[in-house]
């Protein structure tokens, strides 16, 4: 392994937590990187340590008034000394581990000043991160050429939340997922995913001949479509927030009752039972809106489609595509009705286990609201919090962090972080979770594009990762900009103006 310095005694160190080193230049090169891992030897094994920072130092500069009374006498130190040979650089650095025979240890025993501190070992780096050969293939981690392999259980087990402003590639990083999921071999297993698709954004993966085969789209135009006599009660009651603990009651017994009547009904069954009720008239009414209201969203019917079989299959992306959908309400009660389905099945191992995407989540979890603002908050809390004893998982995407119910971010135990700029969001991320530490959080606002930092239960340390790009076709609706959105309007314009002149 390549030297890059020597360890330095300082007043703070080196100690157990931390070290300085006195980096060794090459000609030319960018020798170290803040963020890097490095090792060295100590007494305990191979110590792994991550360069938090790295200062140049000249004592030539380091009197402010002899800096000054040579720029006065113009004589500027620069040509008067070999300032240049007084220049190094000195790398801060964390200890993070020691690797000893296949084993980390936390670090009891410091490093001694004049140790040589060497580029890690991959395979070390490897097993010390956490990373797994088998694992998703997401892009590169950030200054040492290894692959970022996340192993799958790590990663989703326990959920996972993928937060950023809009445009730092949250969609294109779980359209990494899914390629990596789809391509997995039938010996690793593979989970059924399900995308809660807001703006038809993965549709591409249908449009693409390499996972065509493998993806199904459901969308307003197939319809999608919720049979009213296979919910129970409660799941009727679930698209009704406003509703109090009397008129729940009444409604189940109404429900109830018709069911053992008759195998098949609508809503407009339902109404009629309601209709020939004995409770007061008032609540009959108020009753008969809210099923109404309902039954006017044409989402019900008397066949359910998709059936949760055909949603959740093994090696499958199935995209709910709500794109066509400009109702909030209509969206929840989608979300609502698939999720709480797939959950149930799930925990009846009726379906394989399965990762459910979930993009623009505080539009569907919002944090500080009832259950009227969103009615299916209540479901996808509680796939946060029981999800993982059957297998059920979550991804949480947002571009507003703050606005995402606290209770189900505290649930994902592994955090992918893009830029993120808002200091209120920023401070909920913090809150949300332990291991995301206020050093992690200051970094954010400073990634470009596609560089992510992984944390939690995903991976030993966290780790900034710069994302691959994309195999898979992008959506054909996404494509065009701004300004060719102009064109195309104007040349459709003057087509028409043409068009008309010719007719006339
Ligand atoms: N790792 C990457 N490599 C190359 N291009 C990327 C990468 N990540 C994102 N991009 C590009 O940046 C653009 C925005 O990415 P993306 O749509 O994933 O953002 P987003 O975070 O989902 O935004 P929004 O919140 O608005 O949905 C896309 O055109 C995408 O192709
Ligand atoms: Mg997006």
């Amino acid at each position: 392994m390549k030297t890059i310095g020597t360890v330095i005694s300082t007043f703070e160190g080196p100690s157990t937590y931390q070290f300085n080193f006195v980096i060794k230049e090459d000609s030319g090169e960018i020798p170290v990187h803040k963020g890097q891992f490095i090792q060295l030897k100590t007494e305990e094994g191979i110590l792994i340590g991550r360069i938090d920072e790295v200062i140049k130092t000249n004592r030539y500069f380091m009197q402010a008034e002899s800096v000054r009374e040579y720029e006065k006498s113009g004589k500027p130190l620069m040509d008067m000394f070999p300032v240049d040979r007084w220049e190094y650089l000195v790398a801060k650095t964390t200890t993070l581990g020691v690797y000893n025979n296949g084993l980390m240890k936390r670090v009891t025993y410091p490093p001694s000043p004049g140790s040589t501190v060497k580029e890690v070992d991959k395979n070390i780096l490897t097993d010390f991160l956490g990373l797994d050969s088998d694992g998703l293939n997401i892009g590169k981690i950030a200054f040492h050429d290894l692959d970022a392999k996340i192993n799958l259980t790590r990663l989703f087990h326990k959920h996972l939340a993928i937060l950023a402003i809009s445009g730092a590639g949250k969609s294109h990083l779980v359209s990494v997922f899914v390629e990596e999921l789809l391509e997995r071999s039938e010996e690793l297993g593979k989970p059924a995913i399900i995308v809660i698709d807001p703006h038809g954004e993965y549709v591409g993966f249908a449009e693409d001949e390499n996972y065509s085969k493998k993806t199904k789209v459901f969308s307003k135009e197939s319809p999608l479509s919720i049979s009213a006599s296979s919910l129970s009660p409660y799941q009727i009651i679930e698209f009704l927030p406003q509703i109090s603990p009397v008129q729940r009651r009444e409604l189940i017994k109404i429900i109830q009752d018709l069911k053992n009547k008759k195998k098949y009904y609508g809503f407009k069954e339902l109404i009629k039972a309601i209709e020939d009720s004995e409770i007061k008239k008032v609540t009959k009414d108020t009753m008969i809106s809210w099923i109404s209201n309902l039954n006017i969203t044409h989402l019900f019917s008397n066949v359910n489609y998709p059936s949760i079989n055909d949603l959740a299959k093994p090696g499958q992306l199935s995209i709910i595509d709500l794109s066509g959908f400009n109702r909030l309400n209509e969206k929840q009660i989608i979300v609502t009705s698939f999720a709480r389905k797939l959950f149930n099945a799930r925990r009846q191992e009726k379906i394989p286990p399965f990762i459910l995407v979930l993009e623009e989540s505080h539009q569907f979890c919002p944090e500080g609201v009832e259950r009227q603002g969103a009615i299916s908050k209540e479901i996808i809390e509680t796939i946060a919090r029981e999800g993982r004893k059957f297998h059920a998982s979550l991804v949480l995407i947002s571009q507003r962090p703050i606005q995402l119910s606290t209770t189900a971010l505290s649930q994902c135990n592994s955090q992918i972080l893009l830029r993120i700029l808002n200091p209120y969001d920023l401070k909920h991320i913090g809150e949300s979770n332990e291991a995301i530490t206020s050093d992690l959080i200051k970094t954010l606002p400073g990634l470009q594009v596609g560089e992510a930092v992984i944390t939690g239960n995903a991976v030993n340390h966290p780790l900034f990762v710069q994302i691959r790009p994309r195999k898979s076709k992008e959506s054909s609706r996404l494509g065009i900009n701004f300004e060719d959105a102009i064109r195309s309007f104007n040349n459709g314009l003057k087509k028409n103006e043409k068009d008309l002149e010719t007719f006339m």
